[in-house]
């Protein structure tokens, strides 16, 4: 089965740690995820920085550097050949930080989780791009104003940009005829979970695209593909 692209057609993608998988970026939840025998609040959340700031920032540098070995790989290199087909009928929306959407030439997309290689002051709150470590004793401050540096990540807990929202909520009013595809992601996450309910409530069509399709998630799609993305997309246009 493919997807009908007319000239009508609007396509959202929805992107989780399962599209870089195979980059050789790990998951969260799947076996060897980063969660695995943590806790996530530990390491992701405002309550888990206050605690303990050097293990949060231990974790995303030693996130960063493993961020430098990595490439994007086919299932990236198909969503920008769909973005190029569609232009500004297609809109990406990615659960990952890795800004691997971006290296492999998407332009139409939004971090909704925020962006690895950036630090943010947790006072402005103005993020800037940061590739470096922070392994020290003490925790890095800004420079302006003193305030701790903190990762440019949407933890647990915490609010994402409204106007990612907003850009992702107008383009599923205004699309025609809607196509979605939720690529890698086990749907445990909200609002991004959403996503396809508010599809269906416009009258789109739902795909998945997942290796291990979570039971619960799967079922509310119309269509779902098990397998590796980076062999499913290329095929699917
Ligand atoms: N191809 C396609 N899907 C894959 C592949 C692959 N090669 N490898 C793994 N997957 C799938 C798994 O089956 C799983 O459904 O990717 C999904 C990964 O799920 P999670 O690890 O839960 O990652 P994700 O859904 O992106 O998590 C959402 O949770 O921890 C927070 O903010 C974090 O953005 C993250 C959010």
């Amino acid at each position: 089965m493919r997807p009908v692209l007319t000239d009508e057609t609007s396509v959202l993608v929805l992107t989780g740690a399962g599209i870089s998988a195979e980059s050789g970026v790990p998951t969260f939840r799947g076996a060897g995820g980063l969660w695995e025998g943590q806790d996530v609040t530990r390491l992701a959340s405002p309550e888990g920085f206050d605690a303990d700031s050097q293990a949060v920032w231990r974790f995303y540098s030693e996130r960063r550097e493993r961020r430098c070995a990595v490439k994007p790989n086919p299932g990236h290199a198909a969503l920008v050949a769909l973005e190029q087909r569609l232009g500004d009928r297609f809109l990406l929306a990615t659960q990952n930080v890795d800004g691997l959407h971006r290296e492999a030439g998407s332009r139409r997309v939004v971090s909704i989780h925020g962006e690895l290689m950036e630090t943010k002051c947790e006072r402005c709150q103005k993020p800037f791009a940061d590739e470096k470590s922070y392994r020290g004793e003490e925790v890095p401050r800004c420079p302006d104003c003193g305030a701790r540096l903190r990762p440019n990540i949407v933890w647990f807990g915490e609010m994402l940009d409204p106007a990612h929202l907003a850009r992702v909520e107008r383009f599923i009013a205004e699309a025609k005829a809607l196509l979605f595809f939720a690529v890698g992601t086990s749907g445990a996450v909200w609002p991004a979970a959403g996503f396809v309910d508010a599809v269906r409530h416009r009258g789109g069509q739902s795909w998945l695209v997942d290796l291990q399709p979570a039971p619960d998630y799967a079922a509310r799609f119309d269509v779902v593909l098990a397998g590796k993305s980076g062999e499913l997309l290329p095929a699917l246009w």
